[in-house]
C-alpha cells in the first residue's frame, strides 16, 4: 500500500513547518469552535519516551491568575535584562510575550514523578522535557495550519508559577502558551528581523560521521 501522503498533503505538512512562527502580537477575537480541543488532541498524539506522556496542560481562564502570571513573566523579563551581558536596553524593548492580548492561555508542565520513569531516559533524564516539547510542537504546527498563532513564553521562575497553579511537588511548568488569532505570520523569526540571530546554514548543523574539528561555533544571539 502506498504510504506516502498525496502531494498536496505533503506540501501542507511542510508549509505548516516552514510558516510556523512564534507569535507575540495577537488580534482581538476568540478561537474557532473546537480548536482548543483539537490542539489538545495534537499534543496528546506526540511521541514520548517510554510512552510516559509527561505533559500536563492547564487551561487558564481565571482573570486573577492571568494577572499574577503576567507579573511573574515581567519579573523574569527584568531579571533577564539585568543578566544579559550586552544589549539590555534593546532587549527590554523587545516583545517577548502576548499574555494580555491572546485569546487563550495554556500552561504546559512536566508531570510529577518523571524521575521514576527510566525507560529510555535512565541516562538522559531530559527526555521527559524533550517529549513535552514534542507535544508543544504538535500544537504549534496544528495551530499554524488552522491559521492560529502560538507564542511559547519561558520567561518565568518555574517555582513561582508552579506554586501559583497549585502544582504538586516535582511537577514543573515549562511553557506558557499564548494562543490566538493573528494579523499575520511573519516570513522570518522576529529575532532574525531585529538582528538577534540568524538562521544557521546547513553546513553549520549537519555533519558527516564525526563532529568536524573546524565546526563553526554557533554565534550567541545577544
Ligand atoms: C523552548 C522555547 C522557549 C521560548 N521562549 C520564548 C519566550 O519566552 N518569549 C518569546 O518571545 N519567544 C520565545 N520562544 C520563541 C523563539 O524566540 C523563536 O522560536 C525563535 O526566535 C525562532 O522564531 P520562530 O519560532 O518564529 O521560527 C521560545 C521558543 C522555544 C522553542
Amino acid at each position: 500500500m502506498e504510504q506516502r501522503f498525496p502531494d498536496a498533503d505533503v506540501d501542507a505538512v511542510y508549509r505548516a513547518i516552514h510558516q510556523r512562527r512564534d507569535i507575540r502580537e495577537f488580534v482581538p477575537g476568540a478561537l474557532p469552535d473546537g480548536l482548543l480541543q483539537r490542539l489538545y488532541a495534537a499534543a496528546h498524539a506526540a511521541p514520548s519516551v517510554g510512552y510516559m506522556q509527561p505533559w500536563r496542560l492547564l487551561h487558564i481562564s481565571d482573570a486573577a491568575l492571568k494577572g499574577a502570571m503576567a507579573d511573574i513573566v515581567e519579573a523574569e523579563r527584568q531579571r533577564t535584562a539585568a543578566a544579559l551581558p550586552s544589549r539590555a536596553a534593546e532587549f527590554l524593548k523587545l516583545k517577548v510575550e502576548g499574555l494580555r492580548s491572546c485569546a487563550e492561555i495554556v500552561v504546559v508542565a512536566l508531570m510529577d514523578g518523571c524521575d521514576k520513569h527510566i525507560f529510555g531516559k535512565r541516562t538522559l533524564p531530559e527526555m521527559a522535557l524533550a517529549s513535552a516539547a514534542c507535544a508543544i510542537q504538535n500544537m504549534w504546527l496544528a495551530a499554524r495550519a488552522e491559521g492560529i498563532g502560538i507564542g511559547w513564553v519561558s520567561f518565568f521562575e518555574p517555582a513561582d508559577l508552579a506554586a501559583l497553579l497549585h502544582m504538586p511537588e516535582g511537577a514543573k511548568p515549562i511553557a506558557i502558551l499564548c494562543i490566538g488569532p493573528v494579523a499575520e505570520f511573519p516570513a522570518q523569526p522576529l529575532l532574525e528581523t531585529l538582528g538577534w540571530g540568524t538562521r544557521l546554514t546547513k553546513e553549520q548543523f549537519v555533519f558527516e560521521n564525526t563532529w568536524p574539528a573546524d565546526a563553526l561555533p554557533t554565534p550567541t544571539a545577544y
